[in-house]
């Protein structure tokens, strides 16, 4: 069944949220915290070896039960129900949405078109479990009967951005094998790729939902030019995979079908990392891992699935986010990892995120006259400290911001560990309470500057009052991660559900795609 079609400004908790942020947009967070002496226990959220701190937020207790009572006008429950069991919610693309599907170990069937989709499922992992067995222990030879050495993942956007971030984040993990991620129809991009690289100890894993996507396909033809100045034509086999559901376009380019990993239109690209998209993480770290971080997700959507909203991380998160958006008229929101592992993970939430709500008509088709996605950016803390923060303290706009940070790190130095916490914290803090004219005043004597007070003080002074989410694992593991995304992938979904918008197509990509092709014909 489709999702339901309500317009959140029409809804009673709408008309009292504008009520209530009348009452609450001047109130100072230093001014909440006296109010709520356990204001941070009361405003914490505890799953596994995950804790959200949302003290840090311009709401009280009133502005989550209001933004909850809007969850529940717009029927979110009828809605999570029918994201977990395959109904056709992607609408616009006649297509059940099954992301989670892929991590759902449970005996429970999943029906698409009366087929149960977990056996096809178990079978790519099973596939995938093999073939990435064979290629890390060097059973699998390349044409000259060396191991593999290199992977090249030959990919754009949900093919690409989340296998390598996750790459990235889980090196710690990794084995002997040797990454690299072709994206880009740009020439310098697969030129300065493949200039290092063995033709005889490569295997080049292509990944195309469609497989027509201009990048892919350029990139693809190119590395099999240049792979056919070594090898033959019968090399192909053993240097080559590809995950798609076009098996005929596989085909065609001479894909040997023992190397094919099926791809389902049931699974967005966004969200593909799951699947046998996430091929080239299994070879990277090994499957027991890549299981580990299927298994974090479905944690984290038994959790969304299951947790009254009250203590649902993924739709607190959510709510909050939307009070920003829809109330404080915020145009962004920033991700920042206290983890230079998760350096690209801005990157890979930008797509998922934006390309799935960056949307102007509802699901009534009409024009929508409120704000829906916002623009989504980040950096590692603490680099991003030194280059943009002056703004998020001092500039004229208000972002709310997810400080996302471990307990832990990986390899001790556990100095390091504390001096990055206590930057984490320390940035929180200025930001929630800023720094007043008294404070500033009295620094400024102290340093004996009391002639530079009445031109510098205005300079000094913090308003504070700036928001954010403390989000805080034990140690970043693939079952953490696995946590993590999936975290932000049911907090899109819950946006999309409450915005009144179709969150699964990206038909605002195809224009620009369209024009690109005529524009290259007319070049030719
Ligand atoms: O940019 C649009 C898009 O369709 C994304 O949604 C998708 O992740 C990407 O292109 C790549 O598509 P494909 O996997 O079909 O090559």
């Amino acid at each position: 069944m489709a999702l339901k079609n309500i317009n959140p400004t029409t809804t009673e908790a709408w008309t009292k949220l504008n009520a209530h942020y009348s009452e609450i947009k001047d109130t100072h967070l230093k001014e909440l915290f006296k109010i709520d002496k356990n204001r941070k226990d009361n405003l914490s959220l505890n799953f596994s070896d995950l804790s959200v701190d949302i003290s840090n937020n311009r709401i009280n207790q009133k502005t989550i039960d209001l933004l909850i009572e809007l969850a529940k006008e717009s029927e979110l429950d009828d809605a999570i129900n029918k994201y977990f069991s395959g109904d056709i919610i992607n609408s616009t693309e006649e297509r059940a949405v099954l992301h989670t599907a892929l991590r759902d170990f449970s005996e429970k069937e999943i029906l698409v078109d009366g087929e149960n989709v977990k056996l096809k499922i178990q079978s790519a992992l099973n596939k995938i479990e093999q073939f990435s067995n064979k290629v890390i222990s060097g059973n699998w030879k390349g044409f000259t009967e060396k191991p593999i050495t290199d992977i090249v993942n030959i990919g754009i956007g949900g093919s690409d951005l989340g296998p390598d971030m996750i790459i990235e984040a889980l090196k710690f993990y990794k084995n002997h094998l040797n990454t690299h991620f072709v994206s880009n129809v740009d020439g310098d991009h697969v030129s300065e790729i493949i200039k290092d690289l063995n033709p005889e100890t490569t295997l080049f894993i292509i990944v195309s939902k469609t497989f027509t996507t201009q990048e892919t396909l350029s990139n693809a033809n190119t590395i099999k030019e240049w792979f056919l100045r070594s090898g033959s034509e019968k090399d192909i086999a053993r240097h080559f995979a590809a995950v798609s559901t076009n098996l005929d376009a596989i085909n065609q380019f001479g894909i040997d079908q023992e190397n094919v990993f099926p791809m389902w239109n049931w699974v967005g690209g966004r969200f593909s990392l799951w699947s046998a998209v996430g091929i080239s993480i299994s070879l990277s770290i090994g499957f027991n891992n890549f299981k580990s971080l299927l298994n974090g997700a479905s944690e984290m959507d038994i959790h969304f699935k299951e947790t009254p909203f009250q203590q649902n991380i993924p739709v607190i998160l959510s709510l909050i986010s939307i009070w920003y958006n829809n109330f404080f008229n915020c145009e962004t929101e920033a991700i920042l990892p206290y983890s230079q592992y998760l350096k690209k993970l801005p990157d890979y939430l930008q797509q998922a995120i934006m390309e799935s709500n960056g949307k102007s008509i509802d699901r009534n088709g009409d024009k929508i006259d409120y704000q829906t996605g916002a623009v989504i950016w980040g950096s590692t803390g603490t680099n991003m400290q030194h280059a943009f923060m002056q703004l998020v303290h001092q500039g004229t706009k208000l972002i709310p911001l997810d400080f996302i940070g471990f307990e832990e790190s990986l390899y001790g130095l556990t100095e390091h560990h504390k001096k990055l916490m206590a930057n984490f914290y320390g940035q929180m803090e200025a930001l929630a309470y800023g720094k007043t004219k008294e404070e500033v005043h009295l620094d400024l004597k102290f340093q004996n500057n009391s002639d530079k007070i009445t031109t510098l003080l205005p300079y000094k002074v913090f308003e504070g009052n700036k928001p954010s989410n403390a989000i805080i694992f034990k140690k970043l593991t693939p079952n953490s991660l696995g946590k993590l995304v999936a975290m932000y992938e049911h907090k899109l979904f819950v946006q999309g559900i409450l915005w009144n918008i179709y969150s699964f197509d990206q038909f605002g990509v195809e224009l620009g795609k369209e024009l690109a092709n005529k524009n290259y014909m007319q070049m030719n």
